[in-house]
């Protein structure tokens, strides 16, 4: 499915939001991750091993999730039960994202969609996307908590396409790095004005 097509995915776009941070944030928080040059060429790599894992990664991710009452409650309807075309519809924007944090430039479009995803996780925007009536909030702490299955989970796919040790740790490296900056910007929503 092409970017244009998926349904909610909004970046590069005048409907995504506009970040409140500065650029100049943006890059001291890109130096308080250590992420540098090196770090975006391995993401592109990354990117080419992962193209075609993207639904094995998602397979993986889901049933995790799925598996957890409570986490697949933020993915409930009104009857309590998990909304299978909520999951549905958020599971090609995730795909995208994987794909997107590898592959596009950290400019003023990337940050500006880091904080349409975090209103997306806030009760500021949550369920407004696919139009459902699900749990209204995800807590804070579980966007936190979900960087490490986000980060770990993910060298086995890093290393399956036959790559030195070397070059998956350094994949990996700058994998975790970005999932942290991204989910410091996605608590933008989440703290009050002037604590972020
Ligand atoms: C949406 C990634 C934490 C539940 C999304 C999207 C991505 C994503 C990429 C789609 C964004 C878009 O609309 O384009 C992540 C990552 C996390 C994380 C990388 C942490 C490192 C969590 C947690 C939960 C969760 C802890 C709850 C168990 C959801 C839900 C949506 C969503 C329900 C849909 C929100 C809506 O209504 O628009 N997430 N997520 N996510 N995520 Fe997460």
């Amino acid at each position: 499915m092409s970017v244009q097509t998926i349904p909610g995915y909004t970046y590069g776009t005048a409907e995504a939001a506009r970040s409140p941070v500065s650029m100049e944030e943006f890059a001291d928080l890109q130096k308080a991750t250590m992420f540098t040059e090196e770090d975006v060429r391995y993401l592109r790599m990354a990117g080419e091993v992962l193209a075609d894992q993207v639904e094995d990664i998602l397979d993986l991710w889901y049933s995790w999730v799925g598996s957890q009452p409570h986490l697949v409650y933020y993915f409930s309807g009104p009857d309590g039960k998990p909304d299978m075309n909520y999951l549905q519809a958020v599971r090609r924007r995730f795909g995208q994202w994987i794909l997107d944090t590898c592959n596009r430039p950290y400019d003023q479009d990337w940050l500006n969609y880091q904080q349409e995803i975090g209103l997306r996780h806030h009760r500021t925007k949550k369920n407004q996307t696919d139009g459902v009536r699900s749990v209204p909030h995800i807590p804070m702490r579980y966007l936190i908590a979900f960087i490490y299955p986000i980060t770990s989970t993910i060298r086995p796919f890093l290393a399956k396409k036959g790559h030195s040790p070397e070059d998956v740790e350094k994949m990996h490296q700058a994998w975790t790095k970005s999932v942290i900056m991204q989910v410091a910007l996605w608590c933008y929503p989440y703290t009050r004005e002037g604590d972020w």
